[in-house]
Parts: structure tokens; C-alpha cells; sequence
């Protein structure tokens, strides 16, 4: 069983200023067309960033990429879904995730969007944990970078609660 920390880890005010800072960045380093986001975890994240960016023709799209499912563990097979009408042939990607783990999901979705045709990919995820690095990948733009820990909140979910909190928390074993 797990319990919620007694602080967040990161309040909501300081996520903003994240993706405040996060989206002047990319905006200043690469010239995208589509963002193309993963649902679920980074349906609060990347609806916040794109709202920043100045260019308003960019395009958005969001993919269902899970391998988690229920468990704490990633079962180390990706279910890529809500991809077939996606069309980046040529296009300059921005692949958005709320978080990097093993690092399995990045991987996968870069070589998926360069096999659908996409001129070039760049990531951006929130936050990325260090301590459980399978895929030797590192995300292009990254906010928050932690060591290890079981996080919720802002996209992030347990067994699929928790992902409408708007700060980020640590779950803590109870034992
Ligand atoms: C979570 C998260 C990332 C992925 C990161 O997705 O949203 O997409 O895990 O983990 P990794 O680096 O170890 O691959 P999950 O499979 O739990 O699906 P969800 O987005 O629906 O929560």
C-alpha cells in the first residue's frame, strides 16, 4: 500500500513556470509543425505547453502509448493506439510525454513517428527519472529531473488515479 507525501513534490506554481520556461526553449530551438502528445499521462502537460508556443499553426495530435496498464512495472511492450489517421510525412515533430522511466516508450514512439514519414522528432517530457534507464535515449527538452520514486499528479497516475491533481506528489510505501 502506498501513502501520498506529506508536501508536494512539485506545487502547481512551480510547474507552470516549468512549462514556461520549457516552451520558450523549444520555441527558440526548433521549428516544429505538429505536437504530437501521449495519452494519458501527458494529456495536462502538453495542452499547457502548446498553449504557450506563438506559433498558432502548429498542429496537435495525441497518441494512446501505454505499457504500464494497472502495474508499477512497464511490461516492456508498448500498445501504440489512435494512430491511424496521423499524417507527419515531412512534418517536424515535437513528441510530448509527461514522464521518462525506463525510457522503453520514447524510444518506441521516436522510431514509430520516423517510420510514419516524419521529417525529424524531437521530445519533451516533464520530468525524468535517472535510476531506471533500460532504452539508451534521452529526451530532447526536459523540465524536472529526479533520481527515482513513485510519482503522481499533473497527468501522472497510480492504477489510474490521481492524474487530475494539479501539483506533482511522491508515493510513499506504507510499510
Ligand atoms: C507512462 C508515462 C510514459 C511512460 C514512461 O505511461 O505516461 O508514457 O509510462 O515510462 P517508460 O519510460 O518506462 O516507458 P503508461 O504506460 O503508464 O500509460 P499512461 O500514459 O496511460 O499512464
Amino acid at each position: 500500500m502506498y501513502k501520498m507525501s506529506l508536501m508536494p513534490l512539485y506545487t502547481a506554481e512551480a510547474i507552470q513556470e516549468m512549462v514556461q520556461i520549457l516552451s520558450e526553449k523549444i520555441a527558440r530551438n526548433y521549428k516544429f509543425d505538429v505536437v504530437v502528445g501521449l495519452l494519458t499521462g501527458s494529456f495536462v502537460f502538453a495542452s499547457d505547453l502548446c498553449r504557450h508556443f506563438p506559433n498558432k499553426k502548429i498542429k496537435v495530435h495525441f497518441i494512446k502509448a501505454s505499457s504500464y496498464g494497472d502495474a508499477t512495472e512497464s511490461s516492456g511492450k508498448l500498445n501504440i493506439s489512435l494512430a491511424d489517421d496521423l499524417d507527419i510525412t515531412g512534418k517536424k515533430v515535437l513528441l510530448v510525454d509527461d514522464i521518462l522511466d525506463t525510457g522503453l516508450t520514447l524510444q518506441e514512439m521516436v522510431k514509430f513517428l520516423q517510420e510514419k514519414g516524419a521529417a525529424e522528432v524531437r521530445s519533451c517530457v516533464l520530468l525524468e527519472k535517472r535510476a531506471r534507464r533500460k532504452a539508451n535515449i534521452k529526451a530532447d527538452f526536459v523540465g524536472f529531473s529526479i533520481e527515482d520514486g513513485f510519482v503522481v499528479g499533473y497527468g501522472l497516475d497510480c492504477a489510474g488515479e490521481y492524474r487530475t491533481m494539479p501539483d506533482i506528489w511522491t508515493l510513499e510505501n506504507e510499510n
